[in-house]
């Protein structure tokens, strides 16, 4: 039998800082126990940053490789202060425009950070959440908040707490339920650490949007590639990662391309992954990520339809690539690592 360490609570969250799941929320953070919180991206594992025991739990609950860093999460600008051993010029800019809300920071860590958060980089990642309840629980706990995603490692991010739930069961304490995330994909990441601003990891803020304040920036290799060899800027980067069970191939091309293809690989336990507008005439059983034309639609529905392939047990699926063009690099970048970079380019 599974041994079940707590029995996990999962409570309905508003915003109201009088809230008692909120309050409740808080409480066990400040014990250094973790709870699953919603955020406009997807929900969170969270912990008190500044507890080296409660952060080890993070990654004890996830199965999460040690040398992979949290981001810490911040209710207001002035506790970063705290953090980082310097606030770049570019790093008031971007939290002016893009804070609260889905952009995490890489910056020059100070020494309150424990080792444990950022896996010894002398960075640390930071990120100041617009979800009212994150906002409510990282105030009503009074620190900073360290929270990957509160997904099992290798799993699809959860956008709902019953994704949490279907994860964390008997891990953690409590899981406050804010409804389904608005964002859907994980923040974007930028590092200003080095001399040129690097994006480590694409999101809801675009390479587009950060370029009209920051002019250069620079797009590590690893989000679009596979890297096997050498250090890595964004550690979370290398591993295998937004997993279903399935095997996951994306497929490139044209609809009618795709649709010939697709014709040939019928049989038990195959499914595709595709758009709205393919959806009646596929040849295979499939999912819609949403409109062909709005990543933003498709990253909101990403990880719920990886999670839904399981639960109809589709052993393979062959999935649409989305365009690489604003968001929709986001989408891309998270659907080719759970594709494991498996591509077949199909033409006419
Ligand atoms: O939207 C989000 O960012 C969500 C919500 C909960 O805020 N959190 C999240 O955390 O996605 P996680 O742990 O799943 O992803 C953190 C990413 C990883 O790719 C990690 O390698 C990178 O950020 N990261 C963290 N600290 C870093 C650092 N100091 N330098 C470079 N990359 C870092
Ligand atoms: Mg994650």
């Amino acid at each position: 039998m599974m041994d079940k360490k707590y029995n996990t609570q999962l409570l309905p969250a508003s915003a109201h800082p009088k809230d008692p799941a909120v309050e409740q929320a808080a409480k066990l953070l400040r014990q250094g126990e973790l709870v699953a919180i919603p955020t406009e991206t997807v929900y969170g594992l969270a912990a008190n940053a500044l507890d080296p025991d409660a952060v080890k739990k993070i990654f004890l609950a996830k199965g999460r490789p040690q040398d992979n860093p949290l981001i810490v999460h911040i209710s207001s600008f002035e506790e970063i202060t705290q953090l980082v051993s310097q606030i770049p010029d570019k790093a008031r800019k971007l939290a002016e425009i893009f804070w609260p809300g889905p952009l995490t920071m890489v910056l020059p860590r100070s020494s309150l950070v424990p080792d444990v958060v950022t896996a010894g980089l002398d960075t640390v990642a930071i990120r100041m959440p617009s979800h009212p309840v994150a906002r409510a629980v990282i105030q009503a706990s009074g620190v900073p908040i360290a929270a990957p995603s509160a997904n099992l490692s290798g799993k699809p991010s959860p956008t709902t707490a019953r994704h949490c739930m279907e994860d964390l069961n008997g891990k953690i304490p409590l899981i406050l339920d804010g409804g389904s995330c608005q964002v859907g994909v994980e923040s974007t990441v930028v590092s200003l650490a080095g001399d040129i601003p690097r994006l480590l990891r694409p999101g809801a803020v675009t390479p587009e949007q950060l370029r009209e304040v920051l002019g250069l920036l620079a797009v590590d290799p690893a989000v679009l590639e596979k890297i096997t060899e050498g250090p890595v800027a964004s550690p979370g980067m290398k591993y295998m990662h937004y997993s279903p069970k399935a095997t996951v191939i994306m497929i490139t091309g044209p609809w009618f391309a795709c649709k010939d293809f697709l014709t040939q690989k019928q049989g038990e336990g195959v499914w595709a992954l595709v758009f709205d507008e393919d959806l009646e005439d596929c040849p295979l059983p499939a999912i819609s990520l949403g409109p062909q034309n709005d990543p933003a639609k498709q990253a909101q529905n990403l990880f719920s339809a990886l999670r839904e392939l399981d639960e109809k047990q589709a052993q393979l699926v062959y999935a649409r690539a989305p365009m690489e063009e604003g968001m929709g690099l986001a989408v891309y970048n998270r659907l080719i690592r759970a594709a494991g970079f498996s591509v077949i380019h199909l033409t006419d």
